[in-house]
This record gives structure tokens, C-alpha cells and sequence, in this order.
């Protein structure tokens, strides 16, 4: 069969950052590998009055440093074209659909279209109506909306806009884009928990002590603190990629591989996280806000960001205790934490097992086994196994199994948009993860806002206030990744 794709992608956003930084590396890409090839076209979109031959100059410059060759890059940029629109004006889309049919025929597509909204939400209900009412949802191919996170702010509201988006095109035709389930090891979590006997006898709280998800940033807000001002740490990444990485730990094995069977396992598990509360919102979850630190006098604290208000009380690092009500789970705890400015870039989840009683050895003398998932920038596996040390003694020593991916891994929006390119939703966010996820973030915001005084300050390289590390000492645990 030929791995050949056949698409129009019009894309909503053509002039943005993501567009440049990830979707013309991850379209070339693709092309790269025949996946595209001729039968593809790209319109972009946006405000700006662009050519279409500075159009092309901007993704030819957007792939410079992984094109096989100037020419290569042309043949590739010559799909592209650019239309200036404004996203309210009806005239616009006779004007874009004028231009897709007659790349539909240039290029012999055959009707399939990929809308790839990557702009404000709020943007979102006016472009599928319009899409829809102004008849460039075609009907001899496929019609797939691809759309970017933020999806909404709150349930409420990211509810009102996805019935709008539902008036104008199917569930089965939206594909909610959270960029991590694309990564390499969060898509190997399910092959892990429920590919390897060892590991799924014992993903059990009977083993198992505690699981930590780590998605720390060395980062600050850059550029975007408007942005960052509205969502703060838990809606930034605590309401996507984090509950979805929770969502694929506590889930039950699905029935196969399909995006039904893994999406109802998914959704069930968010559904079964404990809401938190005012009344115990201290005891689960901790928030800070990074301030400068003597070691890195350059970097500014997060209220001297830009666009960021000089009183702001926008977290930037959350620490958390998620908890599930499925009993199977009931003393297995998910420590969650991610925040910008901390010590590194680490994305990693460690499973800490119990220790066992042992006649042999005293406990104390014993580390926790730990299994980590090394999500990124590397990529891996490492297992800490207790071992005799090495000589004439009896001491036990931890050492590290480990594993590296070495070979190429595709990129998480390469793969993402063949996988919707080939009709796959498996790793893409259902309607029902996305409101199960914000009804648990809303209860922790609701929270936050009766109280705004446990805002904790954390110095610029650290892993956080020091109260998240007692949020796990208080039960005798301890961060892994410190
Ligand atoms: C995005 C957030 O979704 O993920 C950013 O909006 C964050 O604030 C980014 O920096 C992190 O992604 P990655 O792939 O670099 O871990």
C-alpha cells in the first residue's frame, strides 16, 4: 500500500510562531520520507499581507537546517501558498475556497482536508462555521479539524466551544492536539504497563509506593506573559499534558489498540481523580512563582517578566498530590510538579516501589526500586535495582539498569500529523478527557481563589518551594528527581 497521503492543509495561524517552529519542520519532514509528496498542498492563513513568495521564503527558512538540499526545499515550498484573511469576513472564505479547489485539482487531492486551527480559541466556533457554511468542508474526501491547545480556560467555557466547533463538524472529525502524546515514551507507556508481565503484575499498589510525573522547565515565560498571566503552570500544563500522562498510568488495560477503546479507559480514569477542595487544597497541592536567585543574577524573577503584572499571583510551579477513587488505586499516590526556571529540562515519570520486609538485609539498607520513563530531551528508561557492592564486603549499592533510544525518534508533531493524516485519533484528546480534565483543574482553582495567600516563592534553579518537598516528606516519601 502506498504510504502515500493525499491533503489539503489549510492552516489558520500561517504567519505564528508554532506554524514556523513545528508544523513546516514536521510537514517537510513527512515529505522528506514520501509520506507527502506530490499530492499535497498547504494554504496559509492569516492577517498579515504576505506573497506567496515570502511565504515560501519563510518555510524554506523555517526547514533550513534539516533540508536535504536548496532544491529539495524549493520543490517542497512551491506546495505553499498564502492568503490574507480575516477570520469574520465571509468574502474571504469564497476567496479561499476558489484557491483550494483549484489546488484540490492541481495536486489531484481528492477532496481530503486538513483545517489546522492554530490561533485563539476564541476564533475557533467563527472558523468552522464559516468552513462549513461557505462549503470548503468538501464532500468526496475526508475533512479533519485539527485544533491547539488552549482548548478554553475553565469547562465552562471550553464546553461553549466545542459545541460551537460540534454544530459544524463531528466529534470524529476533531483532533485536539496535546503535543506530549506524541512523545515517544508516553506513546511506549502502554506497551510498558500492559506489554511486560513483570511490570503489570506488579503496577499494583501492592508494589508500588508512589509515581511522580516531573515535566520541569529550565525556561522562564520568554515571551509570552500575557499569555502565561491567564493560564499560570496549572492550566498551561497541569490541565493537558500532565492529567493525560496521569490518565495513561492509572488507566485500565483497553480492550486493543483503538482510539475507542483507549479513550474510554482514559476518560474513565480522569473521571476517577478525588476533586479537591478548599478544605484540603493545603494538604494536596502546593504553588510558587519563581524569584531571582544570586546564581543567576541575570535572569529576571517572574514579575519583572514582560507583560507579566508587577503584583501578579500567577503560579509558576505547581507541586501536587493526585489521587484516585478506583480502589485498586486507593494508597497509590500520583505526585505530580512542573514549573518554569527550575534546575533543568527533565520530563520524566519514576514508579518508587515498596520496600519488603527481608530477613536478610535491614530495610534501611535497601533503596526504593525505581523505575523511570526518561520522556525527555532524553529518551529512555532507567531501573534502580539494589546489587552487592563490588569487593570483599556484604554492602548493598544501588545501581541503574538503563536503556537509551538511539535511533531517530519522529518528532511529536510529525508524528501527530501523519497520525491524522491516516484517520488514527489514538493520541489525540477525546471531547470527554478534555472536561474531565478541566472539572478537576477548575476545583483546584476554585480553591486557589478563596485563598490566594499560599503563593510560595522559589529561587530561579531550584525544583520548587520547599513545601513541595514536604508535601511528600509528611508521608514519608521523597522526590526521586531532586
Ligand atoms: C507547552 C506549554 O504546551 O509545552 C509551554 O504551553 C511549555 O509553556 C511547553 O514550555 C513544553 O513542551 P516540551 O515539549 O518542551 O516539554
Amino acid at each position: 500500500m502506498s504510504q502515500n497521503q493525499k491533503a489539503l492543509f489549510i492552516i489558520f495561524g500561517g504567519t505564528g510562531d508554532l506554524a514556523y517552529r513545528k508544523l513546516y519542520p514536521a510537514l517537510y519532514k513527512l515529505y522528506k520520507k514520501n509520506y507527502l509528496n506530490n499530492n499535497f498542498a498547504v494554504i496559509g492563513t492569516a492577517r498579515r499581507e504576505w506573497s506567496d513568495d515570502y511565504y515560501q521564503e519563510i518555510v524554506i527558512d523555517a526547514i533550513d537546517d534539516i533540508k536535504v538540499s536548496d532544491q529539495h526545499a524549493e520543490e517542497f515550498a512551491s506546495h505553499f501558498r498564502y492568503q490574507s484573511h480575516n477570520v469574520k469576513d465571509t468574502e474571504n472564505y469564497h476567496t479561499l475556497l476558489n484557491l483550494a479547489n483549484a489546488l484540490d485539482e492541481e495536486y489531484d487531492i481528492g477532496g481530503n482536508r486538513m483545517f489546522y486551527l492554530s490561533m485563539s480559541p476564541s476564533f475557533f466556533g467563527t472558523i468552522t462555521s464559516h468552513l462549513r457554511q461557505e462549503g470548503l468542508v468538501t464532500e468526496d474526501g475526508f475533512n479533519r479539524v485539527i485544533i491547539e491547545k488552549p482548548f478554553g480556560t475553565e469547562y465552562e467555557n471550553s464546553n461553549e466551544l466545542n459545541n460551537e466547533i460540534l454544530e459544524s463538524f463531528d466529534e470524529e472529525q476533531i483532533y485536539r492536539i496535546d503535543h506530549y502524546l506524541g512523545k515517544e515514551m508516553v506513546q511506549s507507556l502502554m506497551t510498558l504497563r500492559f506489554g511486560n508481565p513483570i511490570i503489570k503484575n506488579i503496577w499494583t499498589q501492592e508494589f508500588i509506593s508512589n509515581i511522580q510525573v516531573t515535566l520541569a522547565e529550565d525556561i522562564g515565560v520568554e515571551d509570552r506573559g500575557a499569555y502565561y498571566e491567564q493560564s499560570g503552570a496549572l492550566r498551561d500544563m497541569g490541565q493537558n499534558h500532565i492529567l493525560q500522562i496521569v490518565s495513561m498510568l492509572l488507566m485500565n488495560e483497553p480492550q486493543s489498540y483503538n482510539s475507542e477503546e483507549v479513550t474510554k479507559e482514559k476518560v474513565n480514569a480522569l473521571k476517577n481523580l478525588k476533586l479537591l477542595d478548599s478544605s484540603n487544597i493545603k494538604d494536596k497541592f502546593v504553588r510558587g512563582q519563581y524569584t531571582t536567585s544570586p546564581e543567576a543574577p541575570d535572569l529576571l524573577d517572574y514579575l519583572s517578566e514582560n507583560e507579566v503584572n508587577e503584583s501578579s499571583i500567577v503560579e509558576t510551579f505547581i507541586a501536587g498530590k493526585v489521587e484516585s477513587k478506583n480502589e485498586k488505586w486507593q494508597n497509590m499516590p500520583v505526585y505530580i510538579r512542573t514549573g518554569k526556571r527550575m534546575k533543568g529540562k527533565s520530563t520524566r515519570i519514576d514508579i518508587v516501589f515498596k520496600n519488603s520486609d527481608s530477613s536478610l538485609f535491614n530495610t534501611n539498607d535497601l533503596s526504593n526500586n525505581v523505575l523511570t520513563i526518561h520522556v525527555g530531551p532524553e529518551e529512555g528508561l532507567a531501573l534502580q535495582l539494589n546489587s552487592k557492592q563490588v569487593g570483599h564486603v556484604f554492602n548493598t549499592e544501588p545501581i541503574s539498569l538503563d536503556y537509551n533510544v538511539e535511533t531517530s525518534v519522529p518528532d511529536d508533531y510529525e508524528k501527530l500529523i501523519l497520525n491524522a493524516l491516516q484517520g488514527d485519533k489514538t493520541s489525540f484528546v477525546h471531547w470527554e478527557e478534555v472536561a474531565a480534565s478541566w472539572k478537576y483543574i477548575d476545583a483546584i482553582r476554585s480553591a486557589w481563589e478563596k485563598d490566594p495567600s499560599d503563593l510560595f516563592k522559589y529561587p530561579i534553579n531550584t525544583n520548587g518551594p520547599k513545601e513541595a518537598y514536604e508535601l511528600l516528606e509528611k508521608e514519608n516519601h521523597y522526590w526521586v528527581w531532586e
